[in-house]
């Protein structure tokens, strides 16, 4: 019996944590999501599994967190076995583009850029971990799982020559220091984390890529630079399958570190 909450479940890769997860009777799965908007694929499992709660949550109220754990709280007795903070911002559209010298004289820009992507992918961890953090001391497997990004990696920034993406970039790598930070401090206690990154995945967010050939082409020869076996997006399915594993392998050794589905720090993609 083991109780899981993913942040950020209505669709992409959170979505398919819900399925993969969903399909042994032995696991609850909380599927934790902004809103209803987007959630009919979701509703539609839901109905058909009965293992899966639905609970709407906003990241940026303590108020609606303290309410999330509450409500976590009456479905699993108490307890939270993993946590998977799946949820995101790419930062904004007007400045995802923009290298760090073409923020001269846009320094507003620059300030929405960075506050946006550190506000869902720091702050908002911050306060979604510790509104948890009682339930997840009560579990037995006392995993933290924040979602990061290859591209909040230093090496691999430097590998793929990839000037932009700084919001997003800066803030995954921020939630990377984050983990490690938990992991020291909460290591005593049992509890263990992982910043992971889910490889290159077919999903709405790469949509903006996969739809246009040229976008395609440019992120496909970056990525190659770092490793020329790559082809193209994965699949959720195939992704979500490796990241379990990962996690499945998470002990006192690996608590804090960031490593991609592939289970090291060298295959992002
Ligand atoms: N796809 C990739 O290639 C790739 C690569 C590296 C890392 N990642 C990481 O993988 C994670 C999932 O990405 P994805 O590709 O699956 O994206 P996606 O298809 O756009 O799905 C994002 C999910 O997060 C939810 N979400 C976003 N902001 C939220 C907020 N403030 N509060 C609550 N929920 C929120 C969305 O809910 P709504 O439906 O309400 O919008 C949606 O369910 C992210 O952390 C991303 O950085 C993805």
């Amino acid at each position: 019996m083991s109780s899981w909450a993913i942040v950020g479940a209505t669709r992409g890769i959170g979505f398919e944590y819900v399925k993969q997860l969903s399909l042994d009777p032995k696991n609850t799965v909380i599927a934790l999501i902004r809103s209803q908007a987007t959630a009919g694929p979701l509703n539609e499992l839901a109905a058909t599994r009965k293992n899966i709660r639905i609970i709407e949550t906003d990241l940026s109220s303590l108020t609606s967190l303290k309410e999330t754990a509450d409500s976590i709280s009456k479905v699993t007795a108490g307890k939270l076995d993993v946590l998977i903070y799946n949820a995101y911002s790419s930062g904004t559209d007007e400045a995802r583009l923009l290298t760090p010298s073409a923020f001269q004289g846009k320094e507003d820009i620059f300030k929405r850029e960075i506050d946006e992507s550190l506000n869902v992918n720091l702050f908002q961890v911050v306060h979604t971990v510790n509104a948890l953090l009682p339930l997840i001391e009560n579990g037995q497997q006392k995993k933290i799982i924040y979602i990061s990004s290859g591209i909040g990696d230093i090496p691999t920034t430097r590998a793929i020559e990839m000037p932009n993406f700084l919001g997003y970039s800066v803030s995954k790598a921020a939630g990377n220091i984050l983990m490690a930070k938990y992991a020291v401090e909460l290591k005593a206690k049992g509890i263990l984390t992982l910043a992971l990154s889910p490889g290159w995945v077919e999903t709405d967010a790469g949509e903006c890529i996969s739809s246009s050939p040229e976008a395609f082409q440019w992120m496909l020869a970056s990525f190659q630079k770092m490793d020329p076996r790559v082809k193209g997006m994965i699949s959720t399915e195939e992704s979500v399958k490796s990241q379990l594993s990962v996690i499945d392998s998470l002990d006192e050794k690996l608590t804090g570190a960031f490593i991609s589905h592939r289970g090291n720090d060298k295959d992002w993609f």
